[in-house]
């Protein structure tokens, strides 16, 4: 099973993650937690180069290093672990492309929507958990974080963005989620122990049953 988290900065990605692993290798599964970008040694390379505000990167070259991320992430890490049985979970992946490069940068959707095709070989996440809340929210809460990590706010590549960056990012989550099955849209305003528990409901039956009654 491949499960990818999409949302906006503080959408609570990483605690919903985390809740999920932890029940699912309860419930005796194996379980892959991974990320783009930085999935994979070539990913953490990329990963570096991408998070670094200081570096101006053309969207159309930050769109490649996202696919090269992706497509070596597919090969090396997500597919073989599928391979071998365990549950995959991906902390943004594809859809992350489309909404950040097309509906923030402005590229192209169907050009994007091509590359995608190329870069992960067809291989589509069985369920996608659209994180979503209100922009002002997800900034005030990833500001919270890095302020409590002594982070500047800077220092997270796409935090310095504008809130109308974010408006647009989020609207293109919606609207692309609208349109593609796999989407589960959780509203994630809620606290994350909420969230959590709406995520577990929905893949429950979809789990092999829990041993020992
Ligand atoms: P990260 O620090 O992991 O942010 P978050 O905690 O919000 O996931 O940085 C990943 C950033 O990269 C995030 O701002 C979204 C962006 N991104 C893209 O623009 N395109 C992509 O294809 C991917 C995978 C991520």
């Amino acid at each position: 099973m491949f499960l990818s988290f999409e949302g906006i900065e503080g959408a609570g990605k990483g605690t919903a993650l985390e809740r999920t692993r932890r029940w699912m290798a309860g419930r005796g599964l194996r379980v892959v937690l991974t990320l783009e970008p930085g999935g994979s040694a070539l990913g953490r390379e990329l990963r570096a180069c991408l998070l670094n505000a200081d570096r101006r990167i053309a969207p159309e070259a930050e769109l490649f290093l996202y696919l090269a991320d992706r497509a070596q992430h597919v090969r090396e890490v997500i597919r073989p672990a599928l391979d071998r049985g365990e549950v995959v979970l991906s902390d943004r992946y594809a859809d992350s492309t489309i909404v950040y490069q097309g509906s923030g940068r402005g590229l192209n959707l169907k050009v994007l929507a091509g590359l995608n095709r190329l870069a992960v070989d067809g291989l589509w996440p069985d369920l996608t958990f659209l994180l979503d809340l209100p922009p002002e929210m997800g900034l005030e809460r990833a500001r919270a974080r890095n302020k409590a990590l002594g982070l500047e706010i800077r220092e997270g590549r796409f935090e310095a963005e504008s809130l109308d960056f974010h408006r647009r990012v989020r609207q293109g989550y919606l609207a692309w989620a609208a349109r593609q099955p796999r989407f589960r849209v959780l509203d994630a305003s809620r606290p994350p122990e909420e969230v959590f528990q709406e995520i577990r409901r929905i893949l429950e039956p979809l789990l092999p049953p829990a041993s020992g009654g």
